[in-house]
């Protein structure tokens, strides 16, 4: 069987298509993305309005790359997935309505998925698999969550943030330093240049002994850095992201092998925008590694937002029978939809 997925919950409009056989993991034929950054860039975030005013522009054009570079046609889809929720309600509403309009003209079943769903099974798509069950830590712009994964919608929340998000403590950080947004990336490629041990940051909750997270004091101390410092010189700037990203990656690693110490569990899945970040992926393999631990991360192209990893869930949720199908196409969009209620 064949779903096409859809993916428009923020700024990036994604279309894929992904093949499911019987029971083995899905394939992923095709897929293409078309980022809003530069667009959101002038306003140093997401413009909601502007983002849905873009998925609409996009989205067919997207498919039909997509069905081409995948050498197939429409009607050889057999379902049309798309992201119910969480994320921009109008945003949202753009991918869900393309999504059950496609799906009614086709007479094929529309699926609604849980974006972060989404997130913690993509790296199922790439070339060395996980098997259930793993710790999932999902790091986005919105999120940061470490889960024990039993099997697709089998999840159980073991710690989350109770202030910003991974992904927000580096973009808000990123903002203080004047970088452009989205700021995880610039941050991470300035710290490439700059020496962690130049700055003493906070690691919030690091000890709390629970598996929780706090992200607002960091960009708080970022902060009182930067007015310090007065006029930052760009060797500055550089340590202070190299400080900032080492104390996030401290938190998340730690609280990752804790994770994996109460769970027993043997491998841990990284999922979310945050999971691209070197500084991260290179210091939790190391500690894995000691662990004989196994980490899994999607491919790079799929640890942002996309269309593969929303055809994906709804393949593997198709593959157990617990597909939210569609067939009267009426839709509505969940903004706020807790994981633990997919
Ligand atoms: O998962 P995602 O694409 O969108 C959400 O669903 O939120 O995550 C976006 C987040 C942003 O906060 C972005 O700054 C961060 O992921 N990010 C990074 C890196 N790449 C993306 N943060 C740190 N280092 C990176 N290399
Ligand atoms: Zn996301």
């Amino acid at each position: 069987m064949n779903i096409l997925g859809i993916e428009s919950s923020c700024d990036e409009t994604g279309v894929a298509l992904v093949e499911a056989a019987g029971e083995g993991t899905p394939r992923l034929r095709a897929h293409a993305l078309h980022s809003q950054i530069d667009m959101h860039q002038a306003y140093g975030g997401v413009v909601p309005e502007l983002a849905s005013r873009d998925h609409i522009r996009r989205v067919l054009p997207l498919a039909r790359q997509v069905m081409s570079e995948a050498g197939a046609t429409l009607g050889d889809v057999d379902y049309v997935a798309f992201t119910r929720g969480p994320g921009l309600a109008g945003a949202l509403l753009v991918g869900a309505g393309v999504a059950s309009a496609l799906a009614a003209a086709l007479q094929r079943p529309a699926i609604g998925v849980h974006h972060l769903e989404g997130h913690l099974l993509s790296p199922f798509l790439s070339v060395d698999p996980p098997q259930f069950p793993f710790v999932a830590l999902l790091v986005s712009g919105g999120h940061t969550q470490l889960m024990r994964v039993d099997d697709v919608g089998r999840y159980a929340l073991l710690g989350e943030t109770i202030d910003d998000a991974a992904g927000e403590a580096f973009d808000k950080s990123a903002k203080l330093l004047g970088l452009g947004y989205p700021g995880g990336p610039a941050l991470a490629r300035l710290a490439e240049f700059g020496d962690a041990s130049g700055f003493e940051l906070p690691r919030p909750l690091l000890h709390s002994g629970n598996l929780d997270f706090s992200f607002a004091g960091l960009k708080t101390a970022v902060r009182t850095q930067v007015m310090k410092l007065g006029n930052v010189c760009e060797q500055d700037k550089a340590n202070l992201a190299a400080a900032t990203q080492q104390a996030i990656v401290d938190v998340l690693v730690r609280k990752s092998l804790q994770a994996l110490r109460a769970t027993g569990c043997a491998r841990i899945v990284v999922a979310g925008g945050v999971g691209a970040n070197a500084r991260l992926r290179e210091q939790l393999d190391a500690e894995c590694a000691k662990g004989q631990i196994r980490v899994h991360y999607p491919e790079l192209a799929l640890c942002t937002d996309n269309g593969a990893m929303i055809a994906l869930a709804a393949a593997m949720r198709l593959q157990r029978g617990s597909a939210a199908e569609s067939t009267d196409y009426a839709f509505n969009v969940l903004p706020r939809w807790p994981l633990m209620a997919a």
